[in-house]
């Protein structure tokens, strides 16, 4: 077996003395309860389909985060009106939706952006995007979004970067996935709600950001079925009328907090959570040894157990375990008896937190694209830099377990899918917070290390 090193070039950015980073001491146990916020995946899919209609949405539970504030500039850059209208709340109107493009630095910064083809193509017969870039865990193509719309009767041409799509009329098509995309299922079932006749998507992706979106469009009068299963049915309509709606509670934020419930053997109650959304890491926590209480329809309590025990993780297409997810285990099984192998089957560069939890004191290797973290008696404070958002609430986790003081730059990507991760974290005992160098000592905002 080959022994894969550790990428040599830097898997983080540099990071400049002058940005904010979070300082946490670690070693304290939490206690109390933690509200979620609304889920970033299918608020971020919702802003997009709220543009197949013209009679303006309202959307609430919206997570206020970088990536939903850069999906309001990039439907402001196409013609539509995003207006919040008090906490967590955002009016959209669509009725001047335009095919321009939104621009390349935008879209470049924000995968999601390119959710919003599939509408605009619906709704105006062309749309023109950037193609997205890649991103620190992958190349992430959209050859099955592109397939998709050809099979619903779209033209659709690639050139210099640019996603061209035409089409008078999407017509309803039988489509197969090769891979359970979620971007790619939600890109289509949007699409064909607008579409003549029948549209079966075969092999969907089965998130239940998938069936939000999907309720969002019936809401909307689409006339959707089986969202949620690996078969889905659209009858297209002839349009789509306004509607209020309230996204669903953030299944990756709550399994974020389990594990630094079950890292720092604290009994923590998170609410508003959907049970059935985290059936694979409920199972995968429970196998570990954390006791996990489902009180209620939408309440979840963990209670510390006897050691954590290690155990292995495959990620897969829902409802298997959550890519989402492996980073924070990862964090969490540093400290486990024994060792754990973790594969990382959806993406195919995301294992770029092994060396920044190595740095706090973890024993991972990387071999043959498999993570083999064998558990460490303790971790210890040192400073880190993130790489990307999931790998940032690896090392947050990591460092409330971690002895001594830890230091973490590379905010920007927490900043991206965590709505003050380190308050709601602080209201709970957490000695964590958010220092802005060279603002004035003393400052409610920041103290210098
Ligand atoms: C969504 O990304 C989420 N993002 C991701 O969350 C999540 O990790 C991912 O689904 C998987 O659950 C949003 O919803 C905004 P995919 P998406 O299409 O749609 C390959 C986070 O941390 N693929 O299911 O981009 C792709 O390369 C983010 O919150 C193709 O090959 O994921 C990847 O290997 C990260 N061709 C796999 O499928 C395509 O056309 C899964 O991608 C599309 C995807």
């Amino acid at each position: 077996m080959t022994i894969t090193p550790v990428p040599s070039q830097p898997t983080v950015e540099p990071t400049s003395p002058e940005e904010p980073y979070l300082k946490l001491e670690g070693g304290y146990p939490l206690r109390g309860e933690v509200p979620i916020s609304g889920a970033k995946n299918s608020a971020l899919a919702i802003m997009a389909g709220a543009l197949l209609t013209m009679d303006g949405c309202r959307i609430s539970n919206v997570p206020d985060l970088a990536d939903i504030r850069m999906m309001s500039e990039i439907l402001d850059a196409v013609g539509v009106r995003v207006t919040p209208v008090g906490p967590n709340t955002l009016d959209i109107d669509a009725r001047f939706l335009s095919v321009h493009r939104a621009p390349y630095e935008l879209v470049n910064r924000l995968r999601a952006s390119f959710f919003i083809l599939g509408p605009i193509l619906a709704r105006l017969g062309m749309a023109r995007i950037h193609l997205p870039g890649g991103c620190a865990i992958g190349a992430r193509p959209v050859d099955l979004h592109v397939r998709g719309l050809a099979a619903l009767g779209a033209e659709v041409h690639i050139e210099h970067g640019v996603v061209e799509a035409r089409a008078r009329k999407l017509r309803g098509a039988r489509i197969y996935l090769d891979y359970p995309s979620v971007g790619a299922t939600e890109t289509i079932m949007m699409a064909a709600t607008l579409a003549e006749g029948e549209t079966v998507i075969e092999n969907a992706a089965q998130e239940p950001e998938v069936a939000d979106l999907a309720n969002f469009c019936r809401s909307m009068g689409a006339c959707i079925r089986g969202a949620g299963t690996k078969t889905i049915v659209i009858c297209g309509v002839p349009r789509l009328h306004s509607t209020e709606y309230q996204v669903i509670p953030d299944r990756v934020e709550a399994g974020t907090l389990l594990a630094a419930a079950a890292i720092t053997r604290s009994i923590l109650s998170l609410s508003p959570v959907i049970p059935d959304h985290m059936g694979a890491v409920i199972a995968k926590l429970r196998e570990m040894g954390a006791l996990i209480d489902i009180v209620g329809p939408n309440r979840i309590e963990i209670r510390p157990g006897g050691t954590l025990r290690a155990v292995d993780i495959e990620t897969q297409p829902f409802p298997g375990f959550p890519t989402d997810m492996q980073a924070q285990f990862m964090a969490m099984l540093t400290l486990c008896e024994g060792t754990s192998i973790i594969s990382e089957t959806v993406f195919e560069n995301r294992l770029m937190h092994v060396p920044e939890l190595n740095r706090l004191g973890a024993d991972i290797r990387v071999r043959s694209g498999h993570a083999i973290v064998r558990g460490v008696l303790r971790l210890s404070g040192a400073p880190v830099v993130a790489s990307d958002l999931r790998a940032s609430a690896a090392l947050v986790i990591a460092g409330l377990a971690s002895h001594g003081t830890t230091r973490i730059a590379g905010l920007h990507h927490l900043d991206r899918g965590y709505e003050s991760l380190e308050v709601k974290l602080q209201q709970v005992g957490a000695r964590i917070e958010r220092v802005v160098p060279n603002v004035p000592t003393g400052s409610l905002v920041a103290q210098s290390l």
